[in-house]
């Protein structure tokens, strides 16, 4: 894809570790100004991928194109992109004016604008002023933010992050999310983000890539792929889902004995192939005694046990066909009905749309 206006294009992307494929064939489009997150378990090969896309990691095969450039063999200084990595990696021994300024000097960038770019820089992650300070006087949240202020400092196109506010404590991480993506929105840089946290993945993107051993199994916009899984793994991984199993039947779906209605048209699997429902619990509602509304499956059973959380409560439900499934219900809509206790018989609504199955 030799668009210009397409500022990072990957095809065929390829890494081996010795006998180990970190990275097998990954292609991808990311838009100008798109925030894309790459989410994924652990050793997935996410950091690779960020790492070659940098130029600190070669790549066996496939290319890297930058605003239709060919960049797969050029040097990191020269692709035009800023990084935080997974540890921020910055200079300890440096001030943090030195710190942010670093890759303005590999730019030949030095004086009175370096160090108006450096203060403009540090000001926009609100540091300004401490260009004199040493990194070990700061605290993890403000070393995050001089990693960002030397990646932007020399208003790159393109920033990769790795991870950027792992390190950080919740309520600090939740503030900075809004933060970054203010700034990225601001600045309108096209932006790779790495991260492990899947509900920072789905508040703060455009786009999710979900990578699994060194592959993207599933892309697209947060509500597709928390919405739409197209696999058990995606399911699994995004969020919280039970899978039930269930058989398949000339292209109906069967829950014990009854007919599961779906959302998309008569299943495609044969008959020996193993086949789940998914079941997100804040999908299913408790249904009024004799309500049984058109677009509904019924899953009817009994409580086991019920669990008040403060906003919402959760209901364990041993199903009449032997699963047991988890729903969340928002405390103000069990106000209207009283709450079901353990050993009440409860029969469970889950809309056709929001009915999943998927193969094993
Ligand atoms: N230099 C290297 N030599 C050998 N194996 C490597 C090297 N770098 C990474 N790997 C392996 O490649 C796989 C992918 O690693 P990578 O760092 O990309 O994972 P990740 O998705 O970023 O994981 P995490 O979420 O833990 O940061 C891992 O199994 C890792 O052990
Ligand atoms: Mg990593």
């Amino acid at each position: 894809m030799a668009n210009e206006s397409v500022p990072i294009s990957i095809s065929g992307l390829a890494k081996t570790y010795g006998s180990f494929a970190a990275l097998k064939d990954v292609s991808l489009a990311v838009g100008a100004g798109e925030f894309l997150s790459v989410l994924g378990p652990s050793g997935s090969g996410k950091t690779t991928m960020l790492m070659m896309l940098a130029g600190f990691v070669g790549a066996d095969r496939g290319s890297i194109r930058f605003g239709g450039r060919e960049v797969t063999s050029l040097a990191p200084h020269k692709r035009d992109i800023g990084m935080v990595f997974q540890n921020y990696a910055l200079f300890p021994h440096m001030t943090v004016g030195e710190n942010v300024g670093f890759s303005l000097r590999y730019r030949r960038i030095s004086g009175e604008t370096a160090s108006g770019r450096i203060a403009d820089a540090l000001k926009m992650v609100h540091l300004s002023g401490f260009e004199g300070r040493s990194i070990n006087q700061l605290s993890g949240g403000q070393r995050q933010r001089v990693a960002l202020a030397r990646a932007i400092v020399f208003n790159p196109a393109i920033l990769l992050m790795d991870e950027p506010l792992s390190a950080l404590d919740k309520k600090l991480r939740e503030e900075m999310q809004i933060e970054l993506r203010q700034l990225q929105q601001r600045l309108g840089i096209t932006t790779i983000y790495v991260t492990h946290d899947q509900r920072e993945a789905l508040s703060m993107s455009d786009r999710i890539a979900v990578m699994n051993h060194g592959a993207i199994e599933q892309i697209g916009t947060p509500s597709e792929i928390y919405d739409n899984p197209k696999s058990l793994f995606i399911a699994q991984f995004m969020g919280e889902s039970q899978c039930l199993r269930i058989r398949t039947v000339e292209g109906d779906a069967l829950l014990g004995d009854r007919t599961l209605r779906t959302r998309g048209g008569p299943l495609k699997f044969g008959p020996s192939e193993h086949a789940f429902l998914v079941v997100r619990p804040e999908k299913l509602v408790v249904l009024k005694p004799g309500e049984s509304p058109d677009e509904m499956n019924v899953l009817e059973g009994r409580i086991a046990s019920s669990l008040f959380q403060g906003e919402s409560i959760v209901l364990n439900t041993e199903l009449d066909t032997g699963d047991t499934v988890t729903l969340r219900i928002a405390s103000n809509q069990l106000a209207r009905c009283s709450l079901p206790r353990p050993g009440d018989r409860v029969r469970l609504g889950l809309h056709s749309h929001d009915t999943i199955i998927l193969p094993d």
